[in-house]
Formats: C-alpha cells, structure tokens, sequence
C-alpha cells in the first residue's frame, strides 16, 4: 500500500530543474516540467547503484553522469545503455564490457501529486 508524503511547496522547483530530495532514507530525482507535470525517480542508475544527481535532463530524458545511461524520467524507460566513459563515446564493443553484463532495466518511478501549492510523493 502506497502512502502520500508531503515534499515541499510547488514554488521549490523551478522549471526543469532537476532536483535531489531524501524522502525517509530514499533519494529521490523530481523535476518539474514545462506545462507543469512533475516527473520523479529513485535517485539510483539502474547499471550501478550510483547517484545520478550530477546528471542532465534534456526534456524527459535523464542522463547519467558516470557512463552516459539515458532514462525517460518520466516512465523510468531506459532508452539507451552505457553510451560514455569519461566523456568519451565507447563502440559497441566495449558497451558490453562496461556494462558488466548487465541489461538495460528501467529506474523505479513515483507518482508527484500537487494540491494546493503542495507537492506530495507517493512511496
Ligand atoms: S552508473 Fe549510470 S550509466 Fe553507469
């Protein structure tokens, strides 16, 4: 059963702002969206448990810092694997061997509900 856990105000996030947030021992990824939709997801990259605060946001899609993994931040969607090491774009090749073995897997998404100029999450 999902509990709703009151976050902060509406006027926290900018937008497309990509913002960090701890919701009782999780991180969490929130952005809010230009129209207003807000998007969130566990703020863990689905190739290595690592942090994806550093990363970029071009519309829905969510970059990972460390190896360039791309997410829709919105379905959770993995649209692409392992793209970079240290900026560099990697052939196929060696994807696979960054990868580890691992196949793409979506991140865990939650659904942002906003009322009356609060925004909640629900766990
Ligand atoms: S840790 Fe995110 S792509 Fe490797």
């Amino acid at each position: 059963m999902s509990r709703r856990i009151l976050i902060s105000s509406v006027e926290n996030f900018p937008v497309g702002e990509l913002k960090t947030i701890n919701v009782e021992g999780t991180s969490i990824l929130v952005v809010r969206l230009a129209g207003g939709r807000f998007c969130a997801v566990r703020n863990r990259c689905a190739h290595l448990p690592l942090s994806m605060s550093g990363g970029t946001l071009d519309g829905t899609t969510l970059t990972c810092p460390w190896h360039s993994s791309q997410y829709d931040i919105c379905t959770g969607e993995n649209l692409d694997w392992v793209r970079k090491l240290a900026g560099v774009k990697l052939p196929g090749w060696s994807r696979k061997l960054i990868a580890l073995g691992k196949q793409p897997q979506p991140l865990t998404t939650y659904p942002v509900i906003e009322e009356d100029g609060d925004l909640y999450i629900e766990l």
